[in-house]
């Protein structure tokens, strides 16, 4: 039960009282579902509570449909703010708020974190879009009471491409991961890789150093907001995240937000959580659906895996996941897996192209593996082992570019210079 007690107009009222132990609310202009997790309220459309601070803070884009038709907008406001507010959006680039003459209907919820706060979610669901195109949106809610708003900046998102109809689009895919207890960093490589324009980014997990201290995801949020804000966010569930209430409420995410593919372009990309609630999902639940997802994206012409742990590492800290080469990577060679994505260790690192335990003499061959696990996390000792193209002990991010034809990665460092490891392939 939460406790806290906000003021409405002057009149005390007692907030998010209801059952933590979650709920489910269908979004009625998208045909889907929201799920909520034990923990957290049950999302509402809207209740009686305004607030005295609607101002949204932290906001950020996901997906949970096709995300070529389809974005989510979530913030966060005081936590007594139940009601609901929404989303105001119009297609075209760099709008006016006069100019947004959509609207979506928001829903919120709260849940239990660490310090006794209970912070206050609200999503927006924006379905219906055209594919390959930029809108501008921003988030927030009236008082109809009082006549007061409160509404964020106006920004702009680009749907994902319709290949079919524009095979030779390109896409941008910006990737981090592990920057807990490093914001600093964090921040200067989100800031270099919205220059790069990106369509989707993905993020390796462990962007907190425990799950349940909701002030680091205030950090993570806050300090990534422009980017953030503009570019929908894919998020792989990290050991540091400990399945936390705070990281299932905060990111909206197909299935169930743990485990799922997404065809954006001509990717597919598999999403697999290696730390779940149940460890023997790893070896069971988790190798069932991965062995389905891949058997049905098979026809995809890239096809792309991320989780947190890598399945190849000499880093010294960690190194490769041997569970995960045993159960998980007989299906990456079977199913041709053109490269995974993994954090873990703090440093970076690319495998030569692998195919069971044997390095292979060109990418078209086998799966390459990615350890980047620097984004902001103090850093760990490399090493190279048989496997290793390239290791260095440095923060970074990557940007893959995607075309039909060919997948390309470039890593850099924080101050923008080139990490001398790169991955080109084509088909
Ligand atoms: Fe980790």
């Amino acid at each position: 039960m939460l406790a806290f007690v906000g003021c409405v107009k002057g009149n005390p009222i007692e907030i998010g009282s209801g059952a933590q132990d979650g709920g489910t609310i269908a979004i009625a202009n998208c045909g889907y579902s929201i799920t909520t997790r034990l923990g957290a309220e049950a999302p509402t459309l809207a209740v009686d509570a305004f607030g005295d601070d609607a101002t949204p803070r932290l906001v950020h884009l996901g997906f949970v449909g096709d995300p070529k038709t389809s974005m989510v907008a979530q913030w966060r406001t005081a936590d007594e703010v139940t009601r609901a507010g929404l989303v105001r959006y119009a297609k075209g680039a760099n709008l006016t708020a006069e100019e947004l003459t959509e609207t979506a209907p928001g829903i919120q919820f709260a849940y239990e974190s660490t310090g006794g706060e209970s912070p206050r979610m609200h999503q927006a669901h924006m379905c219906g879009l055209e594919p390959g195109t930029t809108y501008s949106y921003q988030v927030g809610a009236h008082d109809p009471v009082s006549g007061a708003s409160s509404f964020s900046p106006v920004y702009s998102f680009r749907t994902a491409p319709d290949i079919v109809a524009h095979p030779d689009t390109e896409v941008v895919i910006g990737s981090l991961g592990d920057c807990r207890n490093g914001y600093d960093i964090w921040e200067q490589l989100t800031t270099r890789v919205k220059t790069y324009d990106p369509d989707l980014v993905v993020f390796t997990g462990d962007a907190v150093t425990i799950g349940i201290t909701q002030y680091e995801w205030e950090a993570f949020l806050g300090r990534a907001e422009p980017l953030f804000a503009t570019v929908p966010v894919v998020f792989a569930h990290g050991n540091h995240e400990v399945n936390a209430v705070n990281f299932f409420s905060q990111f909206a995410q197909p299935g169930d937000q743990e485990n799922f593919g997404v065809d954006y372009g001509h990717v597919h990309l598999t999403v697999l959580n290696d730390t779940p609630a149940e460890v023997a999902d790893l070896t069971g639940k988790t190798v069932a659906f991965l062995r389905a997802d891949l058997e049905a994206s098979k026809a995809a012409t890239w096809k792309l895996a991320m989780h947190h742990q890598p399945v190849w590492s000499s880093a010294t800290a960690h190194g490769s996941n041997l569970t995960l080469q045993q159960a998980w990577q007989p299906l990456y060679d079977q199913y041709k897996v053109d490269l995974v994505l993994n954090g873990h260790d703090h440093d970076f690192e690319l495998s030569k192209p692998m195919v069971g335990q044997s390095t292979q003499s060109s990418v078209d061959k086998g799966t390459v593996y990615l350890v980047q696990g620097g984004a902001g996390a103090e850093l760990y000792d490399n090493a190279s082992q048989f496997f290793t193209q390239y290791a260095e002990k440095t923060y970074g991010a990557s940007v893959l570019h995607v075309r039909a034809n060919q997948l390309t990665l470039d890593a850099f460092r924080p101050d923008g210079s080139t990490i001398p490891a790169g991955f080109t392939k084509s088909k």
